[in-house]
């Protein structure tokens, strides 16, 4: 490859801008010509793409969102649209391109590569949910948020001895419900991966009361519900208890990004670029036990993520 480009899409998530950084830096670095694609798959379809220099991305390995800026788009889900986006590559002679973001992310990527473009994807979201890598660039900082916002409703719960129901994102997945969860101490942690009888959750908050906690934390993953409809669920079932809901949302996305969240970017786009130099395509970047690795696609886009059953035995141990 000569020319590469690079784009952002989906859901943004913190370290993204690192990870652009990364991979023009090291594009330029090995002697190829590199080019941002602005508003992710849309940006491509409208031709918004731009040459991109050293100075392009300075200042930018500490801030959240993306300055590609991303964006969600239905014509790249038809082949017309697909086919449209490789003859604008290959129009600008780019034979080669960098997609950060999720599992939809991926897919574009894949239906890029079936049109002669060589593709890289690199695991762009907060939510933790892609195969064939341990982390996902973004997952450390949301974990961080969430675990922040709960130090703080700790210190009112205990002063009003009330639960506090946290509703925290992850879409399908339960893993930011999990690291938060054990790294807040949190009593319940409800996700999408384990069943879960609210008899018991209501049961086992009596009796932590009883024993004389002071406050108690549920984290409610999204892929579980809503955070309003288990405190009315636990409310009928523990009627003294005065539960208060809060729903953290898009702050989960935002704000700078960790130094985990930075090195794996910084780790992940210049890797993503040498497999491009060596000629691999239609691959996904991830690391697993601390070493890089390119995974096809397909095979990350088809396979569920495990989840982590230990350390979810573990929070529910260490949290009695
Ligand atoms: O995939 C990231 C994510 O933040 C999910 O956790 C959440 O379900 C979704 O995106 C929210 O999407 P939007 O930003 O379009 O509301």
């Amino acid at each position: 490859v000569k020319k590469i480009a690079v784009l952002t899409s989906g859901g943004d998530s913190q370290g993204m801008n690192a990870a652009v950084r990364a991979v023009v830096r090291s594009g330029l670095y090995f002697g190829l010509e590199v080019y941002g694609v602005q508003r992710g798959y849309q940006g491509l379809l409208n031709n918004d793409i731009f040459p991109m220099d050293l100075r392009s991305v300075g200042d930018i390995i500490h801030r959240g969102g993306t300055v590609l800026q991303s964006a969600r788009c239905k014509e790249f889900r038809t082949l017309e649209g697909q086919q449209k986006g490789a003859q604008i590559l290959r129009d600008r002679g780019i034979d080669g391109l960098i997609v950060i973001g999720g599992d939809g992310s991926y897919q574009g990527a894949n239906k890029l590569s079936q049109q002669g473009i060589n593709t890289m994807g690199l695991p762009g979201t907060i939510d933790n949910d892609i195969s064939f890598t341990d982390h996902t660039i973004g997952f450390d900082t949301a974990v961080s948020v969430v675990v922040d916002a709960i130090n703080k409703l700790r210190d009112t719960m205990s002063s009003h001895e009330r639960s506090s129901i946290v509703e925290v994102m992850g879409r399908h997945c339960g893993d930011i419900a999990l690291h938060a969860g054990l790294a807040s101490g949190a009593e319940t942690i409800l996700v999408p991966e384990v069943e879960f009888n609210m008899d018991e959750v209501a049961e086992r908050m009596k009796q932590n009361f009883a024993h004389g906690k002071r406050h108690s934390i549920i984290i409610v993953a999204e892929g579980v519900g809503k955070g309003e409809d288990v405190a009315a669920e636990l409310v009928k079932r523990f009627p003294t208890n005065d539960p208060r809901v809060t729903v953290l949302g898009h702050i989960q996305r935002g704000g700078t990004p960790t130094a985990f969240d930075r090195n794996l970017a910084s780790r992940l786009g210049d890797f993503a670029v040498r497999q491009l130099i060596e000629g691999q395509s239609d691959k996904a970047c991830g690391i697993i036990k601390g070493e890089l690795v390119a995974t096809d696609i397909n095979t990350v886009v088809s396979t569920k993520k495990p989840f982590n059953m230990d350390l979810y035995e573990l929070a529910l141990r260490l949290s009695q």
